[in-house]
């Protein structure tokens, strides 16, 4: 038998001893990778915005894992270069990070304002990049990582809703793509993960719009929306040894939606 099938155990999908970074990972879906983590044995470092925080602390530390906390905006370049020292200096290492804060602000297209486009697009796309870029730096000078950006069903499609939304999350897969060619030749993968529909915050207006919303549900091979733990094995598949040979990738959590015409 190849030595390396001999060698392969479930230990490949552990994250024992390992630090993630999950930004918004106090809330909804974020909230669900940072769970995920802890109960596959990491420590968890979150930035957040605004949000209670005790429900995340709590089901962190009764998987007998740590979490800190530091809250602030994500597109504030300080406050990101704060996210990394803070982490280095609380953990001393950076394993896996993932990029999930992001926003919508919804309006018609030929009404959509400067302001808001700027707003989403700094969030939901240059505040990837950048902050993947501060952590890359680090990942590199540890001689391995993980990165995962969280991009969505829009980074495929468009509904007419939030331009900049699906700009962004188009954004995200080039992110993806080019930290993967950038970074894979230091032991660091970069990969997707593109989440259909969840009833949460993000979505709000799309929840409340009903032909929209029976247009989406139509369009769902299953016909119903995400629940939250559905996206768990995936980040946790993802930040394993076990996805080591995967990189630069998009894996579509969405029910089918993106396959069906
Ligand atoms: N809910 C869905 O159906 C769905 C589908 C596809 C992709 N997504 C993506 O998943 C991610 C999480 O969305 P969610 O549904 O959990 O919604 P959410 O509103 O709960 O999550 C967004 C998070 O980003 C944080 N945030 C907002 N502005 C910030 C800022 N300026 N700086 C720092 N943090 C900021 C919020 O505090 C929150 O924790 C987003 O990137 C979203 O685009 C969601």
């Amino acid at each position: 038998m190849d030595a390396n099938i001999k060698r392969f155990s479930m230990d490949y999908f552990s994250l024992k001893g390992k630090i993630a970074i999950v930004t918004g990972g106090n809330t909804n879906l974020g909230m669900s990778y940072a769970i995920a983590f802890a109960k596959a044995g990491a420590d968890l470092f979150i930035p957040y915005f605004l949000e209670d925080l005790s429900e995340t602390r709590e089901a962190i530390e009764s998987e007998g894992r740590r979490v800190v906390f530091l809250k602030g905006d994500l597109t504030d370049r300080q406050y990101r270069k704060d996210v990394v020292e803070t982490c280095l200096k609380e953990y001393g290492k950076i394993d896996i990070l993932v990029n999930n804060a992001g926003m919508g602000v919804f309006a018609d297209f030929l009404d959509y304002s400067d302001e808001d486009y700027e707003k989403v697009m700094n969030l939901n796309l240059n505040a990837v990049y950048y902050l993947g870029h501060e952590v890359g730096k680090v990942m590199v000078k540890q001689g391995y990582g993980k990165i995962i950006n969280i991009g969505s069903a829009l980074s495929y499609t468009a509904d007419g809703q939030c331009p900049p939304y699906v700009i962004s999350k188009h954004g995200v897969i080039g992110i993806t793509r080019d930290f993967a060619n950038e970074l894979g030749k230091y032991n660091i993968q970069t990969n997707a993960i593109c989440p259909g529909f969840f009833a949460t915050d993000v979505n709000k207006a799309v929840q409340d719009n009903k032909p929209l919303f029976e247009k989406i549900s139509s369009r769902l091979p299953g016909g119903n929306w995400g629940t939250l733990d559905s996206l768990m094995g995936t980040a946790i598949f993802l930040a394993s040894k076990a996805s080591d040979y995967i990189n630069g990738w998009n894996i579509s959590v969405d029910g089918g939606f993106t396959t069906i015409l």
